[in-house]
């Protein structure tokens, strides 16, 4: 596989051709927030907390560091005043979610992100599919998914699956940066269920 030789906050980055910026940025030490990613699953690219600046000279791109491939000389900044408001305002529209995150907390706190400043819309979940996915990809089961639509959307565990497969399981819980709280909920209500 070929090198690729690219620059991340000034610093000299030789990478694969199949490495994400995400990646050539961690070989370095260098560190994005991310909601969405996991290392064992297919890049998703939904939450945009990894967005990052492409330096082209006299304007500058902004894309989606866990979903871009690395290129030959590019010129990559990971903080900025521009990328630090995306990501706060970012932070906020998921505060209104799930405003009691420990995991969102302390992203805004760095980002210096109010919880308050939209209205609360808790549902808890930021739609990261995180929990699908690994469900999904990783466990072949299919325990968990999306419904419905928009602003509508939720995930929710088929009952029929989720009776016989999460009890044992949970290993999505950990996954979600809001605690769980909606998984957990929702098995419980999956699991009231018969088990057939
Ligand atoms: Fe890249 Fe979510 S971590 S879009």
């Amino acid at each position: 596989m070929s090198e690729i030789t690219l620059t991340i906050d000034g610093k000299k980055v030789t990478a694969t051709e199949d490495m994400t910026l995400l990646d050539a940025a961690k070989s370095v030490g260098i560190d994005i927030p991310t909601l969405c990613h996991h290392e064992k699953l297919e890049p998703f690219g939904s939450c945009r907390l990894c967005t990052v600046e492409l330096d082209k000279g006299s304007w500058n791109q902004l894309v989606v560091a866990c979903v871009y491939t690395v290129e030959e000389g590019l010129k990559v900044n990971t903080r900025s005043e521009k990328i630090d408001r995306l990501r706060k305002t970012i932070l906020e529209l998921y505060l209104a979610h799930a405003p009691d995150s420990q995991g969102l907390a302390r992203l805004a706190e760095e980002y210096g992100a109010d919880k308050d400043r939209f209205d609360k819309a808790a549902s808890f979940c930021i739609h990261c599919g995180l929990c699908v996915r690994y469900c999904a990809e990783v466990k072949k089961k299919n325990a968990v998914g999306f419904i419905d639509r928009g602003t509508r959307k939720e995930i929710s565990f088929i009952p029929e699956i989720a009776s016989k497969e999460c009890w044992n399981c949970k290993e999505c819980f950990p996954l979600c940066p809001t605690e769980a709280l909606q998984a957990a909920y929702v098995l419980v209500e999956a699991l009231r269920f018969p088990r057939s």
